[in-house]
């Protein structure tokens, strides 16, 4: 997919003239299997992998590499790589030009501290001399797109505009803002005015990223920002509707609503794809729970099934969990937005200090 010498404009929208969509690159989370099922409910317009790690002996990670190479999603992939070191992150590229990605990514962005105190991902906010460097280098040797997913800052948005000029003078092909510093974690306000200030300030396309809850959601961020799209990430993983149901409203129809018996539909479908024979199944099972610690935000307001849920053990325990919750309840409807105060994941969502 990736051209040689010539740049390349975006991947068009699934339906043409519409907002862009991405299902945001999550650790553990985007590998090809959920990226499978996510596209069963209703395809993003485009992925963005999990991040590479780039250091001097980093090699390309393969289940990463199976995301690219035996995607069947129809839609495109972005590979996102994670690294200062300019001569490695070339390298990568070079490795990975290989691969049928539809382009590069950049994070600056990842807020844990083992990656920033290397100063990488969300690290490098805190030098943009460094990141100018770091985007005139992979610009030059990325043959086709070039895309740059940041923070707004480290501690505060200080370095914001730098980064932006740096963006523009290097010719990225789309930027992605997730609306928050590295500080500001998972669980702080998002800045759309700031996204509007990146929109304004960079030619190139910009996707809207931070709290895109729903659809609705969706309609509202655009109209703020004027961003060419949006990116989501965890709502995505609660609701995998999302894609299909901002298409919806994006052509001004009722939006689709879904009921606690597909939930338990879904549940189940993803449990069918992360199976593999050689995971134990109590691994297996907490494997789930990362997934249904996010489905559980729009199951009930009191956080009952994630309360159950994630005191299960095996797969037994789990469908029962599921039957209880889900399936007794199949025609109540799955809600719109996750309930205000049913929290995630307790350890790295907490509130911004
Ligand atoms: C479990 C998890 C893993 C993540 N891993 C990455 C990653 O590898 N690369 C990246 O750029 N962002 C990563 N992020 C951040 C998301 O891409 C996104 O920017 C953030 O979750 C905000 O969007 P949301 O409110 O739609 O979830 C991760 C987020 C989560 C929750």
């Amino acid at each position: 997919m990736m051209g040689t010498g010539n740049l390349q404009p975006l991947p068009p929208s699934i339906q043409p003239g519409q907002p862009l969509t991405a299902l945001a690159p999550m650790q553990d989370v985007t590998t090809l299997e959920f990226m499978t099922v996510v596209a069963e409910y209703g395809p993003p317009d485009l992925f963005v992998t999990e991040f590479f790690r780039v250091h001097e002996s980093s090699r390309l990670e393969k289940p990463i590499v199976r995301s690219i190479d035996e995607n069947k999603t129809g839609r495109p992939v972005f590979a996102q790589l994670i690294g200062e070191a300019i001569p490695h992150l070339q390298r990568t590229v070079a490795e990975l030009t290989r691969h049928p990605i539809a382009g590069i990514d950049l994070n600056l962005g990842c807020p844990a501290p083992k990656v920033y105190k290397k100063n990488v991902g969300g690290g490098l906010l805190r030098d943009p001399a460094r990141v100018d460097q770091i985007l005139q280098a992979l610009r030059e040797v990325c043959p086709g797109r070039f895309t740059v997913k940041m923070r707004l800052g480290f501690d505060d948005p200080s370095p914001f505009y730098e980064i932006l000029d740096s963006v523009r003078r290097h010719r990225v092909d789309l930027l992605t803002v997730h609306g928050r510093t590295v500080k500001g974690g998972y669980r702080s306000a998002v800045d759309y005015d700031l996204i509007a200030e990146a929109v304004r300030r960079v030619p190139c396309p910009v996707l809207a990223n931070g709290n895109v809850t729903s659809a609705a959601r969706a309609v509202d961020i655009l109209a703020a920002t004027g961003a060419a799209g949006v990116m989501i990430g965890r709502h995505a993983i609660r609701n995998p509707w999302i894609f299909s149901q901002c298409r919806q409203a994006f052509a001004g129809e009722a939006v689709t609503r879904h009921t606690l018996a597909e939930v338990n539909g879904y549940v189940r479908r993803l449990f069918t794809a992360t199976h593999h024979a050689h995971i134990p199944e109590g691994a297996h099972v907490n494997r789930m729970k990362k997934f249904l610690n996010f489905v559980g935000q729009g199951v009930d307001p009191e956080g009952a099934f994630l309360h159950d849920m994630r005191r299960t053990h095996s797969a037994a325990e789990l469908f029962t969990v599921c039957d209880r919750h889900l399936l007794a309840r199949g025609s109540t409807w799955f809600a719109d937005e996750p309930y205000a105060g049913v929290i995630a994941r307790p350890n790295c969502e907490a509130p911004a200090a």
